[in-house]
């Protein structure tokens, strides 16, 4: 190995590259010369056939080489590349009939969009948002709301228990108690969350989201109740639709009432809500002044109005992500 040598191979690199014409040759070019086992890197590896006083001068001369063959390969990939633009911009026509390639822009849940109509129709009135854990306990979920221990509406509930006082919540009711310990009348309050219970079939499924809400204020009557709710539901569906005000039973309310609601195809009465005036004993639990204050609540299944709404026969298509259906909803 000499310097002559490498110089030698730097020039036939040279006139290589400068004659190549074309993005694939200039590659096998480089990798000739350049390459893991290229010439110089063979190189490199007889160095240590040579003299010691010539190894550095040879190593130095290797990596300039390298350098000098890289930087106009460098420079005559460009050239090419540019010629084959210009060349492409020539020869290329454009089919401006062509259909465009749309991207898929996603859509909210209808879920999501029902929850968030709730939110404007409530807020725009006064209601502010709280929220609550979707792993609670027998306490909040139940005992405090009024629901003995051997209370029947507690297996009505079906719940998803972990031990022996945790639970998943079956319902968004003990939100009230959560906020009546927290804070003071007057209050407006609106949450909305996952609920979780036992069951499955076209109108059930393990989870699904409810909407409470309640008011607690002076002389808040059945009225108020009753007014809120059936404006909320006639703005809801946008239209006039046949309501029904029932009388119910909730433990944790008195008097209890559910609102239902004609369903069209069928002519059908359909439950949609359970609701009733707060029960004094729920009120003074938390300290509040029975004398002074009143309050209803209400509990709203969200799957069930988006269901009516949009004439849905089967609450599963909610939760499986089938495209083709939650398309429908932009
Ligand atoms: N928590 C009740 C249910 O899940 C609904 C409800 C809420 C009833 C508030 C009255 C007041 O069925």
């Amino acid at each position: 190995m000499s310097l002559d040598l490498i110089h030698k191979l730097v020039m036939q690199a040279q006139s290589a590259i400068i004659q190549s014409n074309s993005i694939n040759t200039l590659e096998s070019i480089r990798i000739k010369f350049l390459g893991k086992n290229g010439y110089l890197n063979q190189q490199i590896k007889t160095l240590n056939n040579c003299s010691s006083d010539m190894r550095p001068k040879l190593g130095a001369a290797i990596n300039q080489a390298k350098k000098d063959i890289y930087t106009l390969f460098i420079e005559q990939q460009n050239i090419l590349k540019s010629k084959n633009i210009k060349k492409t911009l020539i020869t290329d026509t454009l089919d401006v009939t062509l259909p465009g390639r749309l991207s898929d822009i996603g859509t909210h849940h209808p879920i999501t969009n029902t929850i968030k109509r709730m939110k404007l129709f409530f807020t725009t009135l006064g209601f502010s948002i709280t929220h609550g854990p979707e792993i609670d306990d027998n306490y909040f979920n139940f005992d405090a709301l009024n629901i003995p221990t051997y209370h029947p509406s507690r297996d009505e509930h079906d719940t998803f228990w972990f031990d022996e006082t945790r639970l998943l919540r079956t319902h968004t009711s003990g939100i009230q108690i959560r906020a009546m310990a927290n804070k003071n009348p007057p209050m407006r309050i609106i949450s909305f969350g996952r609920v979780y219970r036992k069951d499955y079939d076209q109108n059930h499924t393990p989870m699904f989201h409810q909407m409470e809400g309640f008011m607690i204020d002076d002389n808040i009557n059945l009225c108020h109740l009753k007014k809120i709710l059936y404006d909320f539901l006639y703005n809801f569906f946008e239209k006039k639709i046949s309501l029904r005000f029932r009388p119910s039973y909730f433990p944790f309310t008195e008097p209890s009432a559910e609102i239902d609601v004609i369903e069209q195809k069928t002519g059908n009465w359909l439950e949609l809500l359970g609701c009733g005036m707060i029960h004094p004993k729920i009120l003074r639990q938390a300290n509040i002044n029975t004398k002074k204050f009143s309050g209803f609540a209400f509990g709203i299944g969200i799957e069930r109005l988006t269901m009516l709404l949009y004439n849905i026969n089967d609450i599963r298509i909610f939760f499986k992500n089938d495209l083709q259906f939650l398309n429908q909803f932009q």
